[in-house]
């Protein structure tokens, strides 16, 4: 039960009214908090991978210490693969053993997104007990590869989402709703919460059918994420939020003990960061004890 694929337990978490926090990870040590966070609060768990740091360390590599970690957890926990933008790289991910598989289509024409993502379903989809997750409309910001401005950002039409998820057969659907990639420059950015919902009520108003995510957590308020997860968001992504973790503990323990050779030390202090920040979101998502 502790290897599961994202759409088995968003239906779950959609179904309680809460979310699965979705945490980017780039290294051994983040994902080891992380799960580590998960564990102590029985939460239920998606670890995400980018392209560039799946690329680095290696699909293969990734989900066997995802594996390892998750078969001994005593939770239920995905690894998903982000905003790739290759069917190719989806399919050696699957392959390595990702749960979860995010073709990022969303630049392409309408037609051509459908198509790609009718793709990797189908492959994942032959392979097992994988879902697969797409994406309708842009999400302002940077995420790894995927660089949208905000004047090209576009919103997802709720009659086309319809149209979306029955013709691309997704498990899973991220639709743009004005959350964005990376640090938001207002404390309340432009969100169209009533878009998720009538999102929802359409696609899932007579039951949950297509669990949605929601994209962009790093720097909304808790009021906005509890919102967003009462208007249907069962998938919560953090990802800039745990670098500036990595990055800020690392440097703050580094210039604090400037005359100190052991890479134990900061590990520890990384590893006190992210599970703070991954305890909170637990917290604020509602998914603590769900697991
Ligand atoms: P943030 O970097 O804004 O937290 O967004 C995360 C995300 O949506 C990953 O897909």
């Amino acid at each position: 039960m502790s290897i599961v694929n994202a759409r088995e337990i968003m239906l779950e978490a959609a179904e309680g009214k809460y979310a699965v926090g979705a945490f980017n990870i780039t290294n051994l040590i983040q994902m080891e908090a992380v799960v580590e966070t998960a564990i102590a609060k029985k939460a239920p768990l998606i670890i995400q991978a980018s392209v560039t740091p799946s690329k680095f360390l290696g699909p293969k590599v990734i989900a066997a210490i995802y594996r390892t970690l998750a078969e001994s957890a005593p939770i239920p926990i995905c690894l998903h693969l982000d905003h790739s933008t290759s069917v190719e790289f989806c399919k050696e991910c699957a392959d390595a053993g990702y749960t979860n598989l995010m073709i990022d289509a969303s630049k392409q024409d309408y037609e051509e997104n459908i198509r790609q993502t009718r793709e990797v379903v189908d492959y994942c989809h032959s392979l097992g007990n994988l879902s697969v997750e797409g994406e309708l409309g842009t999400v302002s910001g940077v995420e790894d590869q995927v660089i949208v401005a905000e004047d090209e950002a576009q919103l997802c039409s709720p009659e086309q989402a319809v149209d979306f998820v029955e013709r691309s057969g997704v498990d899973i659907f991220a639709p743009a709703i004005g959350t964005a990639h990376g640090v938001y420059k207002t404390k309340n950015p432009k969100v169209d919460f009533e878009r998720l919902g009538k999102i929802n009520q359409i696609l899932n108003g007579n039951g949950v059918k297509i669990p949605l995510v929601v994209h962009g957590g790093t720097g909304l308020s808790k009021e906005y994420a509890i919102k967003l997860v009462e208007m249907g968001g069962a998938k919560f992504n953090v990802s800039t939020e745990l670098k500036y973790a990595l990055i800020d503990s690392s440097y703050g323990y580094m210039t604090e003990n400037r005359d100190q050779y052991n890479p134990g030390k900061v590990d520890i202090v990384v590893k006190e960061a992210i599970s703070k920040v991954v305890g909170r979101w637990i917290d604020v998502l509602g998914s603590a004890g769900k697991a």
